[in-house]
């Protein structure tokens, strides 16, 4: 028996714009874990039995447009392996929220299988088959999810459509407390990826500058991290948020949990990932972090994690 984890993921800075070839910054929730087990199995054919999905699916005879079927194959036909298995999975991480759940899934699938068999597939080689089955959930996914979760640490990133995207690992020079909390509504990347394209087919200007103004967020919060200024980042994280409301991807609840927050003693928070639900974030001195988490508790935030950035 073959077990292999990843970890979640969230977006700090620059979600939406990355789609368009602006930088984002994402860092590993190495709390939150997707897991998968590969064994024999004696019958004949992949079973997949997906636990918290209460899913059990025959590979040979499903659909490809499944993903667990699709990272299943991808994988096998890369590795240039077939054989008679059983892979189950599970996950901490909660679904449509903006944690990466779906490429953490798949990441855990693919490494599970690549340790089965020998190990011969890199971080790049998995980072690049769960793209391929990412395109399933999103659309048109910018490649941020999968780039941190096989890395496992902070990451800029550049897509880029042409040649291969820039991932530039990087280090914060201080630790820092974020407070993410879910507004417990689920919603689906592929709509808000979606919408954000219908606005910008029909408004290419404004958007290409609410994109700009979102990379020159992410290059001074990267400059920031990197130089342990963290006391910029809620300001910065006032100011994505500005630019994510202009693209339309805020929510009343995304709102009211920021407004909560910043009354609580957050310096500054924003919504992560696709937005109209999913996560906030925000950044907080660490003695305020446990206020500021009941108050969100109490105004509806379903689950509310306390982490630490960088450590
Ligand atoms: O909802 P998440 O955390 O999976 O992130 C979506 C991020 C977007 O920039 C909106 C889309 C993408 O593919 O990068």
């Amino acid at each position: 028996m073959t077990v292999a984890t990843a970890c979640g993921k969230i977006i700090l800075f620059g979600e939406h714009a990355v789609v368009y070839g602006r930088p984002a910054l994402a860092v590993p929730l190495s709390q939150l874990r997707a897991r998968a087990t590969v064994e024999a199995r004696e019958q004949a054919g992949i079973l997949i039995h997906a636990r918290d999905l209460q899913r059990e699916i025959l590979v040979e005879r499903s659909d490809v447009q499944d993903a667990l079927v699709r990272i299943t194959r991808l994988t096998l036909e890369k590795l240039g392996v077939s054989d008679n298995l059983r892979i189950s999975v599970e996950s901490d991480i909660p679904l449509a929220s903006g944690f990466g759940s779906g490429a953490a899934i798949s990441t855990a699938i693919a490494r599970a299988l690549n340790r089965y068999f020998g190990n011969s597939l890199t971080p790049a080689e998995i980072s690049a088959l769960v793209y391929e089955t990412e395109k399933l959930y999103h659309g048109t996914p910018s490649g941020i999810d999968n780039t941190v979760i096989a890395y496992e640490q902070p990451i800029r990133f550049v897509r880029h459509t042409e040649s291969a995207n820039e991932i530039t690992p990087f280090a914060m020079a201080r630790p820092f407390a974020l407070v993410v909390a879910n507004t417990g509504i689920a919603s689906p990347t592929k709509i808000t990826v979606g919408d954000v394209r219908r606005g910008w087919t029909q408004e290419t200007a404004r958007y290409e500058a609410i994109f700009d103004a979102i990379g020159q967020i992410v290059d001074e919060a990267h400059e920031a991290l990197g130089r342990g200024e963290n006391e910029r980042l809620g300001e910065l994280m006032h100011r994505n948020q500005l630019a994510l409301q202009a693209l339309g991807v805020s929510a009343r609840e995304i709102e009211d949990l920021i407004e909560v927050g910043g009354r609580a003693g957050a310096e500054g928070g924003k919504l992560s990932g696709g937005g109209r639900g999913g996560n906030v974030i925000f950044y907080v001195q660490e003695e305020r972090a446990h206020e500021v988490r009941r108050a969100l508790l109490g105004a509806g935030a379903s689950s509310v994690l306390v982490t630490t950035v960088g450590a």
